[in-house]
């Protein structure tokens, strides 16, 4: 006869109890959790564009669609209760086709700068569209956040969630292999959106994929009054064109160490060659990262409405853009002009250029392997303890 199975019989027991926990957390709300997929236009290639509408049961609300798997509105508390939307971007896709700078999309194959539009990957040399300056930006001229995904919806014990999938094929933008990839976004009753992406190749590739939504977490005006931290003791310094020097440069002392809380706008001016190089900040920071898995990247707090966001990411670095591109000629939701730096972008990717920088963490993705980013975004308002 078997003994009786102590470890199993815990295991089992444990189980229970989260399932419980699972259940619970879910049933006491001020609204109920809800999922929707309706139409949202069409392109001007006559693809269907779906919106999918995730909320959780403190009615928080995230709307994405499945061109560019943009994240089109945020809807989070602040500190009286009040949901705002945190996002820049458009009423209607008909903006998103127009014009956009990347607003809430999934940015790929290669998220980020590739010097001159070249690299060379067993042998071989790739060119890719030159579409900034000298160099390759953000997957080509119709990257991953131009084309239209497929959406899968489902209630999971997490939270509601959307998964878009996108075949790239061989050749696409210049890349090698067919891409198959995927993101999901999760919405949990935490107020937590769980992002998460996956891919496969046939042939190697560079990957490096990000969420490129431009956070206000006043819901307008500009974000120099944010205060921010980056768990980071060193950045990727770039030249003139924004291609990493290929060193990694200590924050203390400079206008970058966000070790600490600063407001955004504080040393945004400096007369620092870096600043200069970005209009602002434009920069890739390292994460200190004491083990592998999610860490604590940053912390996005804003006085007046309390809230406060803390993205955690599996990936080496986190880019941070003060939106010093915008100018005040798009016209977003409800016809806002987005001036400069109305909105502020936290970017977790590998560095920038890593194709052709030997000493950075490597980008390629074999065939047989799997693709595998996490990055979580936390909202809350002032009162939580993450440092
Ligand atoms: C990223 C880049 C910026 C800019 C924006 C989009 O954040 O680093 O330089 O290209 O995307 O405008």
């Amino acid at each position: 006869m078997r003994p009786f199975d102590h470890a199993g019989a815990r295991r089992a027991a444990v189980f229970l109890l989260l399932a419980a926990v699972a259940c619970r957390t879910s049933a006491p709300s001020s609204t109920v959790a809800s999922m929707t997929r309706t139409p949202f236009g069409t392109t001007p290639a006559g693809e269907a564009v779906e919106l999918i509408t995730l909320t959780n049961s403190h009615g928080v609300e995230l709307r994405a669609m499945t061109y560019g798997a943009i994240i089109v509105s945020l809807k989070v508390p602040d500190r009286s209760g009040t949901l705002g939307d945190v996002v820049l971007g458009y009423d209607s896709l008909a903006g998103y086709v127009k014009s956009s700078p990347y607003f809430g999309a999934v940015v790929g194959r290669y998220a980020n700068r590739i010097a001159k539009g070249k690299f060379a990957l067993d042998g071989t040399t790739y060119t890719l569209a030159v579409n900034n300056g000298p160099n390759a930006l953000h997957g080509g001229l119709k990257g991953f956040d131009k084309v239209v995904w497929q959406a899968d919806t489902a209630h999971t014990a997490q939270g509601n969630r959307v998964t878009f999938r996108y075949l790239s094929r061989d050749g696409e933008e210049g890349y090698p292999g067919t891409l198959a990839a995927s993101v999901s976004y999760t919405l949990t009753d935490a107020n937590e959106v769980q992002i998460a992406y996956e891919a496969t190749t046939d042939k190697a590739t560079p990957v490096n994929l990000t969420q490129h939504s431009y956070f206000n977490l006043a819901g307008s005006g500009d974000i120099l009054g944010h205060q921010l931290t980056i768990h980071a003791d060193r950045f990727v310094p770039v030249d003139s064109t924004l291609i990493p020097t290929g060193t990694l440069a200590p924050v203390a002392g400079t206008p970058f160490d966000f070790t600490t809380a600063h407001a955004v706008g504080e040393r945004i001016n400096a007369s620092d060659e870096q600043i200069n190089h970005g209009g602002g900040y434009d920069h890739t920071f390292v994460l200190n990262r004491p083990d592998t898995g999610l860490v604590l990247a940053a912390v996005l707090q804003e006085p007046t409405s309390g809230r406060r966001l803390e993205v955690r990411t599996t990936e080496p670095g986190i880019q941070f853009y003060t939106g010093n591109f915008l100018d005040g000629t798009l016209r977003g939701k409800d016809g806002v002009a987005y001036a400069r730096r109305t909105g502020l972008c936290l970017e977790s990717h590998h560095f920038p250029d890593s194709p052709n920088q030997p000493n950075f963490p490597s980008t390629i993705l074999r065939p047989g392997e799997t693709y595998r980013s996490r990055t979580t975004w936390t909202f809350g308002v002032d009162s939580s303890t993450a440092r």
